[in-house]
């Protein structure tokens, strides 16, 4: 196995710049990491400042107690990032903590013990210090040591324990700041104005001790502390704002503040300021989530998948996956099943278990009814895929030829431009109930006014239904209701369903809550059943791709851009061509829904009711030539998947499937999808508004009439390539092919001289 040591991210909670001059900081560990391995040709080793200063520093400590020190590691710092986007979330102390702890480990320490943990962080706040010029508090380096939410103060590291009455929440606020200038412009109005930068930095202090008093709390009452906290530290950063003429608090971040404040929600920047994270406070995750559209709407995403605190240093089973595989369609399953292992650190026998595994049929006939044998389709793997840094493999399983090599192709594309963006809403599903009047005298909008008087009381019912589901930060989050027809009204319940698709689970909830609502309102229950338009748990995601990339086929890369976006319009125009360009996405969509055991008919029926969702039945991605000529594409698609239950772990294929894709939470195998899909889509509409779509496909189809024929390794390729040079790609032409081609060949002559003339 080969080692790798990780290190998360941090967010500040509250501290900023006070700590700098003495005042305690609390800093939260995010579940994003950096990773430093052992390098090889494919990764070879880092080289940034920080990388070397990490090296260089534990190298002489390793030195001075009579230890070798290994070769700088390779790093990755995948899930850093918003698309290409850095965002605030500390890598560089992350790097350096991991890299420390990578030539620890490789001395034989472990990292997890505080006597190692004491150590590596000594030496990754001194590197991290040298590369970075000195002017960080380290706080962020002590997070990535030792993970959990800390208080640091005057360099000495307290782990905490948030309360469990408190929720927290990311949300990007667009462009990040350069921290240390921003830490200059601070320093520089001390000694200009000394006077009012002390009344900034004591609002500061005093904000991070009444923040630290607030988490004292045993219960939510200390919730009101803590905003008044939180509010305190907007504040005191305007007024250093002020005082440092630096956009500490953007218009973004104050957008964001007062939207929260409206929801009873604290907020505040995290770090620095100038834009980039911000950070939510709420006595319970609902109220935080609750956020997530109107923030969408505005432009400011709520990071929902982003989570805290995590865990500190430690050694991870597997590497981060590579998914750039150069030559990987030329190889045979076998050899391909080997590159797999290799590029996601699974064991190759794990691997090579793909050659054989299948439902059971005892498995098969628990599963359904009537049971009389099994089905197979082809899985394979889409290449290229990186997803805000991180590069992912891609499970697809698809009978049509040409979706995975298209799929890999687009997204080679999508990667020039730096990978897909992608976050996604909190994991709700809707549980519906159907409300009729039958003989009750009660007017609907008054029975849905008893229904949203007992609102809470609904919720803590719903909860009821699943006590673990709630233990694990899931659960019944909001109520909405609406009238239909005078006698009828729909009670919409939405659940928090956390890694499952939910609808068994919502479907119980809905028959509990259904029992109560007749009781409540009079009227009579209905229907009792799930929503299959899974608009609150959409996967967003959107990429860019640079003119020069996209250009051939005859055209240039500003004439594909100007095509592709016609062809986008198109579709936005016209829902005969819109159900086309929908059914090219779900093509890349599907292929990962079967291939991880979810449900299709709930993928479908939710793409497509969403892509009528105002009405006009349109695209489910558009694209659009962005300001300096790359093409952008962007989607928002209902991810209604899970990573639990089913047949996600039932079935074999599926269960290695998710391992392949690094055993993903729900919401990023929904980013999975739904990037499968943009792709699919990019190579789609690249191929039909330039050469059009037959000629690719007829060499995929060549290959699948060349194996049919009999062809068999090397002569897949030269038989496809015959026929689709002499135009007549059919089985029994194919046959005479492979005849001519299987002729031992004479002297000088070549097997593509050896077609038939009409051929030429
Ligand atoms: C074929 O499976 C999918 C396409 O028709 C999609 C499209 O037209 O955009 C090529």
């Amino acid at each position: 196995m080969t080692l790798s040591v990780s290190a998360p991210g941090k967010a500040f909670l509250i501290g900023e710049y006070a700590v700098l001059e003495g005042a305690p900081a609390y800093v939260t560990a995010v579940d994003v990491r950096a990773v430093a391995h052992e390098a090889t040709a494919e990764r070879p080793a880092a080289s940034s400042a920080v990388v070397h200063c990490a090296h260089a520093r534990v190298a002489q400590f390793l030195e001075g107690r009579g230890v070798a020190p290994s070769e700088p590691p390779a790093v990755e710092t995948g899930g850093f990032t918003l698309g290409p986007r850095k965002l605030g979330l500390g890598s560089s102390a992350a790097v350096a903590a991991a890299v420390v702890g990578y030539h620890l480990a490789r001395g034989g320490l472990d990292v997890t013990s505080p006597e190692v943990r004491a150590q590596a962080l000594a030496l990754a706040h001194a590197a991290h210090s040298e590369a970075q010029g000195g002017n960080g508090s380290g706080a962020d380096v002590a997070t990535a040591v030792h993970g959990g939410t800390i208080r640091f103060v005057d360099r000495k590291v307290e782990p905490i324990t948030l309360p469990g009455w408190l929720s927290l929440g990311f949300v990007d606020a667009g462009a990040p700041a350069a921290t240390s200038s921003f830490v200059h412009a601070v320093k520089s109005a001390q000694q200009r104005d000394p006077t009012r930068w002390r009344e900034a930095m004591t609002m500061l202090r005093e904000a991070a001790v009444a923040f630290g008093e607030a988490l004292t709390h045993a219960d939510r009452g200390g919730f009101a502390a803590l905003r008044g906290a939180v509010e305190l530290h907007v504040r005191g950063l305007r007024a250093l704002q002020d005082v440092a003429g630096v956009p500490i608090v953007t218009d973004a971040i104050a957008g964001i503040v007062e939207l929260c404040a409206r929801a009873e929600v604290a907020a505040k920047p995290s770090g620095a300021g100038g834009g980039d994270l911000v950070v939510l406070f709420a006595p319970d995750r609902g109220a935080i989530d609750r956020l997530a559209e109107p923030l969408r709407q505005v432009g400011w995403p709520l990071l929902s998948e982003l989570r805290a605190p995590s865990e500190g240093l430690r050694a991870d089973e597997r590497v981060p996956t590579v998914s750039r595989l150069a030559g990987f369609f030329k190889l045979s399953p076998a050899e391909r099943r080997r590159a797999v292992a290799e590029a996601t650190g699974l064991p190759p026998a794990r691997l090579d278990e793909l050659a054989s595994a299948r439902l059971d049929e005892a498995a098969a006939n628990h599963m359904i009814e009537n049971v009389v044998g099994t089905f197979e389709l082809p899985l394979a793997i889409a290449t290229n895929f990186r997803i805000n840094g991180r590069d992912v493999l891609v499970p697809m399983c698809v009978e049509e030829a040409s979706v995975v090599a298209a799929a890999s192709n687009a997204a080679k594309m999508i990667r020039d431009g730096g990978g897909f963006a992608a976050h996604s809403d909190p994991p709700w599903m809707i549980a519906q109930v159907q409300l009729c009047r039958g003989s009750s005298e009660h007017e609907p909008t008054a029975v849905l006014a008893k229904v949203r008087e007992h609102e809470a009381e609904l919720l803590a019912l719903a909860d009821s239904a699943h006590p673990r589901l709630v233990g694990r930060g899931g659960g019944a989050r909001a109520i909405e209701t609406r009238v239909l027809a005078d006698d009828m009204a729909v009670v919409n319940v939405l659940v928090d369903c956390q890694d499952a698709m939910g609808a068994n689970l919502i479907n119980t909830v809905a028959e509990l809550v259904a029992v109560r609502l007749e009781a409540i309102t009079g009227w009579q229950p209905g229907l009792r059943i799930l929503s299959n338009l899974a608009d609150r748990r959409r996967a967003h995601v959107s990429a860019r791709i640079p003119p020069e990339t996209l250009a051939g086929k005859g055209f240039s890369g500003p004439e594909v851009v100007a095509r592709i976006v016609s062809a986008s319009r198109f579709a936005e125009l016209d829902p005969y061509r819109a159900a086309t360009h929908n059914k090219g996405i779900m093509n890349g969509v599907d292929a990962v829904v079967l291939a991880t055991g979810n449900d299709w008919r709930a993928m479908e029926a939710s793409a497509h009711a969403w892509a009528a969702h105002d009405g006009h039945y349109g695209p489910l991605a558009i694209w659009r030539e962005g300001a300096d000529g790359y093409l952008e594409g962007r989607m928002s698609l209902p991810a209604a998947v899970g990573v639990v239950g089913g047949a996600t772990q039932a079935h074999p294929v599926a269960k290695l499937a998710l391992e392949i894709l690094g055993n993903p939470t729900a919401a990023f195998l929904g980013q999975v999808m739904a990037a499968a899909g943009l792709a699919s889509n990019l190579a789609a509409l690249r191929a039909l508004a330039t050469e059009g779509i037959q000629r690719g496909h007829m060499s995929l189809h060549a290959r699948a009439v060349a194996v049919t024929a009999g062809a068999t390794g090397t002569e897949v390729e030269q038989l496809s390539t015959m026929l689709v040079e002499c135009g007549e790609i059919k089985v029994e032409r194919a046959r005479a092919l492979l005849q001519t081609l299987r002729t031992p060949a004479q002297p000088g002559r070549s097997p593509a001289s050896r077609t038939t003339p009409e051929a030429k």
